[in-house]
């Protein structure tokens, strides 16, 4: 048993932890108007998120990176602080990344790390939402990969094969067979994230891989199996890239997440797109977690019996990847029922977050 467990506080059926404020390796926070009605979701909870840089067009230059910071902290700065919130000196830092493209360069990447960019994104092109202009070959950026491996600048990978050919379920295993493997051979001291991993396979790969190999982990991929998204008919709330995949997968996700190793961490994959775009005959992917994130992951460590693991999964493995300093500050969530709105205000649509509806087990109190 962890040491956390002296932050477990039961009273009566209701349980309260307490644990050092944690932040979200991997958020898509978007730009105008979706920004300005998401970015707090984030920030009331999280003290930092990486911030994904598939926009469109996609942040190629330290310049947009630094620009779209800014378009961040003002629209953090428009947004009302929740009651709970006021006087608790709570801050956010948005963690900037830049878009890897076939022709990034050495001299990009040099000016974009000095300047506080924290890692680079690879997505394969074809990949996922805004991916067109992604890596088409991935010996085209071996001069970049060799410059991030000298800094020390994480590689984030999406890590699916965009062949038609391979099952759309099998995407990720099959890239770490063609692809991965090569790929920490030839760089052996690159920081690589696999991002929000999806499968058995890649829980076990990253286990067994060596301290340069990390992943994070989405709350809904420890929550749910396919299944969710045919319940009683299709469900595009919950269709995100990677797909949701069985329930061995899941079940192997919530095992390494809970397991104590360092090397999973947070990142929620939380990806708005208005609600029309989703309930469509050709639905965007991405599930909207946000709003309820911290939430969503104490269910899912609760339901393992393992919330004495969430401090380091949510709080400590990140930032030790990353080679960041741990928060100082501290946040509270109870084991009691909170109502989800049915859906967010988002500009001239609406975001219907994962849960809409529904009565969620754990509650952020502050
Ligand atoms: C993300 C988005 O909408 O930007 N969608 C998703 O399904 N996760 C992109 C991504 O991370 O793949
Ligand atoms: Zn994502």
């Amino acid at each position: 048993m962890s040491t956390d467990t002296k932050n477990l506080k039961a009273t009566n059926s209701a349980l309260e932890i307490s644990i050092t404020r944690p932040d979200d390796w991997h958020v898509h926070l978007r730009d105008s108007d979706a920004l300005s009605k998401v970015v707090g979701h984030t920030a009331f909870q999280f003290a930092r998120a990486v911030v994904m840089p598939n926009l469109k067009p996609p942040i190629t230059s330290t310049e947009q990176a630094l620009s779209y910071k800014s378009r961040i902290m003002d629209a953090l700065s428009k947004t009302p602080v929740p009651h709970s919130l006021k006087g608790s000196g709570f801050s956010f830092e948005p963690l900037m990344t830049l878009y890897l493209t076939d022709t990034t360069s050495p001299q990009e990447l040099e000016k974009a790390f000095s300047a506080g960019v924290v890692a680079v994104k690879l997505y394969p092109s074809g990949a996922t939402t805004h991916s067109d202009a992604g890596v088409t070959n991935i010996l085209s950026t071996y001069p970049a990969l060799e410059t991030m491996q000298r800094l020390g600048m994480p590689l984030l990978i999406h890590a699916e094969v965009t062949d038609p050919l391979v099952d759309l379920f099998d995407r990720e295993a099959v890239f770490i067979e063609r692809h991965l493997v090569q790929l920490r051979k030839d760089f052996p001291e690159l920081k690589i994230v696999m991002e929000h991993i999806t499968t058995e396979e890649a829980a076990h790969y990253v286990q067994a891989g060596d301290k340069y190999l990390g992943a994070t982990i989405t709350a809904h991929h420890l929550l749910y199996n396919r299944n969710a998204l045919f319940t009683g008919g299709i469900r595009p709330h919950y269709y995100c890239l990677p797909v949701l995949k069985r329930e061995k997968h899941r079940v192997a996700l919530v095992k390494a997440a809970t397991s104590g190793s360092a090397k999973f961490f947070l990142g929620t994959d939380s990806a708005p797109h208005a609600a029309h775009l989703k309930e469509h005959a050709s639905g965007c992917a991405g599930c909207y977690t946000a709003f309820s994130a911290m939430e969503l992951y104490a269910e899912a460590f609760d339901a393992a019996g393992a919330l004495d693991q969430l401090e380091a999964f949510a709080s400590f493995n990140g930032a030790d990847f990353y080679g960041l300093a741990r928060n100082k500050g501290r946040i509270t969530l109870r084991r009691e029922s909170c109502q989800m709105p049915e859906s967010l205000a988002f500009g001239h649509a609406k975001l219907i977050p994962l849960r809409a509806g529904e009565a969620l087990p754990w509650r952020f109190v502050s």
